[in-house]
C-alpha cells in the first residue's frame, strides 16, 4: 500500500501533530508525515517532530515583507517535499486565496468548536459565555474565508455548568486527538467526496443516538428514546 505524504503546519504546542505522529507510527496507517513546518521558531511541536525523525522547517512570517512572500516560502518547502495533503494543526496564520486555491481540497484544518458556530480565536471563552450546552471540534477542508469549508468530521462534548475555558479546552482537545487521524485516514482511503458545501463519506456510519444536556432524569437520554 502506498502511504500518502502529509505536511503538518503548526505554530506551537503540537499536540494534534503528536496525534498524527502516533497514528502514522502504525505501518498500516495509510499516511505518513513527510514534513512539519512551523511559522514560529523554537516551539514544542518542532521538538516533537524531530523526536519522531520527521524533517522540519521554520518559515518565520516575520522574516517576510508581506503575506505573499511568506506563502511563497511555505510553498517552496511544500513542493520540495511533494506532499499530497496539508494538515493545519494549531497553525495561527491566516492564509490568502493565493495560497489556498492551488491547494484546494488538499488542505484541511482542525478547529475547536462545532463549526459553523464559534469561529475565530478565544473560542472556548465565547462558548462558555454563550451558555450553549454542547461544544466540540471540527476537521474541515479549508476555503478562503476563516474557519470555513466542507466539514469532514466532528466530535461533540458537553459543556458543564462549572466549566471555564481551560476545562472545556481540555475536554475538546482529547476529542481533537481522536478525530484528526480519522479524517486523514478517510482522505487517504479516498472515501471523501466533496459535493458543494458537503462532504459525503463512503461507508460512513452515523450514530443513531442524540444527546441531551442536562441528562434526562428519567434515564432516557437519547432522542431515540423520547
Ligand atoms: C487546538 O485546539 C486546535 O484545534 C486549535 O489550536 C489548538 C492547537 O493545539 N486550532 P496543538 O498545538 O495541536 O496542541
Amino acid at each position: 500500500m502506498d502511504r500518502i505524504k502529509l505536511a503538518v503546519l503548526i505554530s506551537g504546542r503540537g499536540s494534534n501533530l503528536q496525534s498524527l505522529i502516533d497514528a502514522c507510527a502504525d505501518k498500516s496507517f495509510p499516511a505518513r508525515i513527510a514534513q512539519v513546518i512551523s511559522n514560529v521558531p523554537g516551539v514544542a511541536g518542532l521538538a516533537r517532530a524531530e523526536e519522531a525523525g520527521i524533517p522540519v522547517a521554520v518559515v518565520d512570517h516575520k522574516a517576510f515583507e508581506d503575506r505573499q512572500g511568506f506563502e511563497a516560502g511555505l510553498n517552496e518547502v511544500l513542493e520540495k517535499s511533494g506532499v499530497d495533503l496539508i494538515c493545519m494543526a494549531g497553525f495561527m496564520r491566516l492564509l490568502t486565496d493565493g495560497f489556498i486555491n492551488p491547494w484546494r481540497d488538499r488542505l484541511i484544518n482542525i478547529h475547536p468548536s462545532l463549526l459553523p458556530a464559534f469561529k475565530g480565536v478565544h473560542v472556548h471563552e465565547q462558548v462558555v459565555e454563550s451558555g450553549v450546552r454542547f461544544s466540540g471540534c471540527t476537521v474541515h477542508f479549508v476555503r478562503p474565508a476563516m474557519d470555513d469549508g466542507p466539514i469532514i468530521i466532528q466530535a461533540v462534548v458537553p459543556v458543564r455548568g462549572n466549566d471555564d475555558a481551560d476545562a472545556l479546552a481540555a475536554r475538546i482537545l482529547a476529542q481533537e486527538h481522536r478525530i484528526y487521524p480519522r479524517a486523514v485516514r478517510l482522505f487517504a482511503e479516498k472515501r471523501l467526496h466533496i459535493a458543494g458545501g458537503r462532504v459525503l463519506i463512503e461507508g460512513a456510519e452515523t450514530p443513531e443516538d442524540a444527546l441531551v444536556n442536562p441528562r434526562a432524569d428519567d434515564g432516557r437520554n437519547s432522542l431515540s428514546d423520547i
